[in-house]
């Protein structure tokens, strides 16, 4: 099942006995509250979910919500002016309080001061009495920074926290169980490991009927939430826009940036590392080289939404999504096989596609016109791999051993992988193979 590694990450803590001060956070969407839901299934928790109201009316929700799942109606009467007031009650009544607090990043938002007032309740009660407190937040910005920062009244506080990240490929394909390899794939590169864009699709359908009824279609959830990630987390969502749109289009560096949209240097980097915390954008460099890094756009869901819906939108509001889908058919395949690539390098970076050495490092190389799209390297060997989306020939094979010997890789033997849909070759991996790789289980 999904989110198996995450809930085991819970319910061991749960189970020591131990006191635990937890951050658990993530992007907007990620499948947090669905993940603290199945943690607290059959246990004797409070879930309390803040709002963007006021503390007082967050405080009023929280003493209902005690009072519930404890029984104690006395709790909702309770004359409490302050959190603090409210966890020393807490801390007093109850047996081993278990409190998981979801959206923790608006309370923080409304006051500041509960970060301390927690600090406070925590040394002097909570923790004392074996408390198991979980904050959950999906501003990462105000989380990383309130909460986790060393200038949180928190910090050395917490005894653990767990970034949440999109499912894995298989985990994708769990929820589309119908789908065979390559529309999987086609659906990964709509949708990312967001389950909430994943479960829009219908793995009754083609992916391309999906992308023309769910994705192109005014009204429709996929069709927008390009902006509203934006505007959630970021104060200047029109000129994080501005960048990533240009980086979707291909101007991937620095120098290329700052040409294309006008912003200088030093604030496009400042706003390139904000996005690549939110897991949107990421940078990366060739084998063996420190600079020359390109930026490309991290998030599966955001980059489709970049290059087909955002340029189309005009004809997509008049309802035109069969013809944009017609014309960019190419561009589309083209892209599913860059979205291949990446898939192909996550594979054997989690050991999925396993591979005859243990690699340690995973990535590609390039230098001006060669490159090689999935580079493995181990102690004592590497593999060089061409990835493609439909047929594979002889000529692939060599067109990448010819590529290869620019790349230095010390004495280390050389293996030569080729990834196709189907294909004549030596060392052809098909999307028969990576079928069976990736089955959920
Ligand atoms: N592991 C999962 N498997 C299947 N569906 C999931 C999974 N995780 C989340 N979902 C579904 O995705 C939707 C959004 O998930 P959820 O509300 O948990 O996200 P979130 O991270 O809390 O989002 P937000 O930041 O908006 O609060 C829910 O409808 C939920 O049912
Ligand atoms: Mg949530």
């Amino acid at each position: 099942m999904d989110r198996e590694i995450e809930l085991e990450y819970l319910d061991r803590r749960y189970e020591e006995g131990r006191p635990h001060l937890l951050v658990l956070y993530g992007r907007r969407r990620v499948g947090k509250t669905e993940l603290l839901r199945r943690f607290i299934a059959g246990k004797p928790c409070v879930y309390f979910l803040a709002a963007r109201t006021s503390i007082r009316d967050n405080l009023a929700v929280l003493r209902k919500r005690i009072a519930e799942a404890t029984g104690r109606r006395y709790f909702e009467r309770l004359e409490v002016s302050t959190l603090r007031e409210l966890l020393q009650f807490v801390a007093e009544e109850l047996d081993r309080p278990c409190l998981v607090v979801d959206e923790f990043g608006y309370l923080v938002e409304l006051d500041r001061g509960v970060v301390s007032e927690l600090q406070y309740a925590w040394d002097e009660w909570l923790s004392r009495k074996g408390s198991f407190i979980v904050l959950c937040g999906s501003t990462v910005s105000v989380i990383e920074t309130e909460v986790l920062g060393v200038k949180s009244p928190l910090y050395g506080r917490r005894t653990g926290s767990w970034r949440v990240e999109p499912l894995d490929f298989r985990g994708v394909r769990e929820l589309l169980p119908r789908y065979g390899f390559e529309d999987a794939v086609k659906a990964w590169a709509v949708a990312g490991g967001v389950p909430l864009y994943v479960k829009e699709l219908d793995d009754g359908r083609t992916p391309e009927e999906n992308v023309r009824d769910v994705v192109f279609a005014k009204g429709s959830l996929l069709f927008d939430e390009g902006y509203f990630l934006l505007r959630e987390e970021l104060r200047e969502p029109s000129t994080y826009l501005t960048i990533l749109k240009y980086l979707s289009l291909g101007y991937n560096s620095l120098g290329k940036l700052a040409g294309a949209t006008g912003y200088d240097k030093s604030n496009l980097a400042k706003y390139l590392s904000v996005l690549e915390g939110l897991g949107l954008v990421r940078h990366v460099v060739p084998y063996g080289q420190k600079r020359k890094g390109v930026y490309q756009v991290a998030d599966n869901y955001m980059w489709f939404w970049l290059k087909f819906v955002l340029p189309n939108r005009a004809e997509l509001e008049l309802g035109l999504a069969e013809e944009v889908l017609h014309r960019e058919e190419e561009r589309l395949r083209q892209h599913f096989g860059l979205v291949l690539e990446e898939l192909v390098r996550q594979l054997i970076a989690r050991g999925t596609l396993k591979l005859p050495f243990r690699p340690r490092y995973v990535g590609q190389w390039w230098h001006r016109d060669a490159q090689i799209d999935v580079l493995a390297v181990g102690d004592d060997d590497a593999l060089f791999a061409e990835v493609k989306w439909g047929k594979a020939s002889r000529r692939d094979l060599d067109r990448l051993v010819t590529a290869s010997q620019r790349v230095d890789v010390g004495h280390r033997k050389r293996h030569y992988m080729v990834v196709a849909r189907e294909g004549d070759v030596e060392g052809l991996v098909d999307f028969e193979e990576l079928d069976r790789a990736t089955k959920p289980r």
